[in-house]
């Protein structure tokens, strides 16, 4: 079994410096060395720094909404480039973000080598906000100062992937193959208006932050299987948010909300994935360690290790 690192040092679908270098914080600390601890064979060739396409784009103004469209969708591209020949090499990849909209690229790799994998989305956010998708629909002057605003891409990979909302041409490489019914959140509490109605009206299973006090965490993640995976014989694409831990557990991270997984709900979602072995890709995303203090960035960072791990097969392994 061979696991390949894809460090992607990416802050263009959002703004907020620092988030680049979540990936080289999470290589430094030794997660090469500590999943060859658990009997993977690792391949690591350098964090993937996209010069030629930062070196071509000399301007990015926004497109309709969309902030740094031409950056974001050339990196996401490369991503899935970059994913998907590793999975067709019968690889797993772990991609290390950089922001969220890194998962365009991760999980169009994935749905090209396994066109019926299925994904877990652990996140505080749903990141489904199309080009249109509002924060409401009435019509105050703050609701329309809201729909004006540009839009950061970290909040909408989702959307892309299934081909909601009305297309943009520079994401046509992006091809909707990501069914509705192929993905399940966990940890949600942030979800904007516009898109609690695309996740109602398109059916979408969502256990939010409530279902988790209601249910635990146990039952929450096999009601999540047995959604999208109902024999365990899909693989799985696991795209782990950072943020989807408490602020107490993670607080490196750019959108943090209160009321988060405990460190011990985010383990058990890894370990319940691994046991499944149907994992064939996961990405751990928005470690940003210029945010918070020193002792908060390197707990941050060590969290996110531990969960790689731990959806690496920490508990069942025998080396
Ligand atoms: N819903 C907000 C937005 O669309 C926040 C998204 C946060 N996303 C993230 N990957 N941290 O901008
Ligand atoms: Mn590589
Ligand atoms: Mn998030
Ligand atoms: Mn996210």
């Amino acid at each position: 079994k061979t696991a390949a690192i894809v460090g992607c040092p990416f802050s263009g679908g959002q703004p907020k410096a620092g988030v680049d270098r979540g990936p080289i914080h999470i290589v430094e600390a030794g997660i090469v060395q500590q999943l060859e601890g658990l009997g993977w064979k690792v391949k690591f060739d350098g964090h993937h720094e996209f010069e030629d396409i930062n070196s071509s784009l000399t301007s990015d103004p926004p497109i309709g909404l969309l902030k740094n469209p031409r950056l974001v969708s050339r990196v996401t591209e490369a991503v899935a480039k970059v994913v998907g020949g590793h999975a067709q090499n019968g690889e797993l990849p772990v991609t290390i973000g950089g922001d969220h909209s890194l998962a365009m690229g991760t999980i169009s790799g994935t749905l090209s080598k396994y066109p019926d994998a299925c994904v877990i989305w652990v996140d505080a956010h749903a990141d489904i906000n199309t080009v249109e998708s509002t924060d409401s629909g009435k019509t105050s002057l703050l609701t329309r100062a809201i729909r004006l605003a540009y839009r950061n891409i970290h909040g909408m990979p989702v959307s892309f992937l299934m081909g909601l909302g009305s297309k943009v041409p520079e994401f046509s490489w992006v091809k909707p193959a990501l069914k509705t019914d192929s993905i399940v959140y966990i940890g949600l509490r942030d979800v904007d208006a516009g898109e609690k109605k695309i996740l109602r009206e398109n059916n979408i299973k969502a256990f939010s932050m409530h279902e988790v006090d209601k249910y635990g965490i146990g039952k929450v993640v096999d009601m999540a299987l047995d959604h999208v995976n109902p024999n365990r014989d899909r693989p799985i694409h696991l795209s782990f948010d950072v943020d989807a831990l408490d602020p107490s557990v993670a607080p490196s991270t750019g959108t943090p909300v209160r009321g988060g997984l405990t460190f011990r709900e985010g383990h058990y979602i890894c370990e319940a994935v691994y046991e499944t072995q149907c994992l064939v890709a996961l990405d751990l995303m928005e470690v940003n360690p210029s945010l918070a203090d020193q002792p908060s960035v390197e707990q941050t960072v060590a969290v996110g290790c531990s969960l790689l791990r731990a959806a690496l097969g920490k508990l069942w392994s025998t080396l």
